[in-house]
């Protein structure tokens, strides 16, 4: 492995909105499996280190895979155009097919791999200053759409309560600021978050590692709690909103988001608790009708057999470890993106918000 990095050798502070850092020619991840116990820079200096950094979580959550990849085939084409400066375009479409099939469920990765692509193919000369470029333009856009998502989705949420959050959906999991904690931030600006309840999020614990450190660099105040944890609060009342981020969002409305999510929209809807999705319309996949067909990514059992890096399972049991599930669209209040809000979604009113400009 790379040598890691300390982010007083990048010039930066160790903050979430500061994770994805192109530095003198070079992507540097804040590696997200050492937070929060240690923030160290991972550096990346090929097509293949972005692919296995992605397949690894040393980078998670769907905008952040996605801005990571089109900065990720900033370092192929620089690599293909030094082997042909006739062919690299050709050469690259193998990187395209390595980097999507680093990981299934988010679609901001072939979103990202799209757009780049599609500039790619018109450009003569050497690509890398255009395809810098975009990479750049990819990561500001995300970063503007989740304060706009932040400030709709803040709106939404009318009176001081406590909300539930699942994983981690904040600055780390996307360009910077967050979806589902873009409108945490948001609305506890405006005095309107009494407490987080954020679920720890086994296996990977990004609640407990991410979400909660996140929360506490800002001051807003969080509790932690074991996922089969959150019905039981909703029981005790006071919880107005849960707030999640997605993964995808199919063209019904229909919502993958780490699993668990799907058992947090039951159990809102039972307990009156309102339900909001927070998601850039990156994250939105037209092309798939309803959520059945979005591919949900499992991953090793070894996940699920491990806690903090110690075996914790008996011997000999095995283990079911998709590490996504899809929420009905009916068990939605709103989708809230940076083009507007959806609320109660549905096919016709989420095709009318991807068409606005
Ligand atoms: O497996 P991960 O950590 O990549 O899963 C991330 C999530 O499920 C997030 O909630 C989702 O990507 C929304 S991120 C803004």
């Amino acid at each position: 492995m790379s040598k890691l990095l300390q982010p007083a050798e990048l010039g930066l502070e160790l903050k979430a909105d500061n994770a994805i850092v192109w530095h003198e020619d070079d992507l540097y991840l804040l590696d997200q499996r050492l937070l929060p116990q240690r923030g160290a820079f991972l550096p990346l200096r090929s097509l293949t280190e972005v692919a296995k950094a992605i397949r690894d979580m040393v980078v998670r959550g769907a905008p952040a895979i996605g801005v990571t990849a089109a900065y990720g085939l900033v370092l192929a084409a620089r690599e293909r155009y030094a082997e042909s400066p006739i062919g690299w375009f050709e050469l690259m479409q193998q990187d395209f097919d390595q980097l999507a099939a680093a990981r299934p469920t988010a679609v901001n990765l072939f979103w990202a791999i799209e757009r780049i692509r599609g500039l790619a193919q018109g450009l003569d000369g050497n690509p890398e200053g255009p395809l810098l470029a975009e990479a750049r333009r990819i990561h500001a856009e995300d970063i503007a759409a989740n304060r706009r998502i932040g400030d709709l989705g803040a709106d939404l949420i009318r009176k001081p309560t406590a909300i539930i959050t699942h994983c981690n959906a904040g600055a780390l999991a996307t360009g910077g600021y967050g979806t589902a904690l873009g409108v945490i931030r948001s609305a506890h600006a405006q005095g309107k978050v009494e407490r987080v309840y954020a679920d720890e999020t086994r296996p990977w614990l990004q609640g407990a590692r991410l979400t909660a450190w996140e929360l506490v660099q800002d001051g807003i105040p969080v509790s932690l709690m074991a996922d089969g944890a959150a019905a039981a609060r909703m029981r005790e009342g006071g919880i107005g909103w849960v707030v999640v981020g997605s993964d995808r969002i199919a063209a019904n409305g229909d919502v993958a988001n780490k699993i668990g999510t799907y058992g947090l929209a039951i159990a809102a809807r039972h307990h009156g608790v309102k339900f909001m999705v927070a998601a850039p319309t990156s994250t939105i996949d037209m092309g798939l009708t309803n959520g059945g067909m979005i591919p949900i990514e499992t991953r090793a059992s070894d996940e699920v057999f491990s806690c903090g890096g110690q075996r914790v399972a008996s011997e000999g049991a095995h283990a079911w470890n998709p590490v996504f599930d899809v929420t009905p669209a009916e068990l939605v209040d709103a989708i809230v993106t940076e083009k507007g809000i959806v609320l109660k979604p549905d096919a016709g009113k989420l095709a009318r918000l991807v068409q606005k400009g």
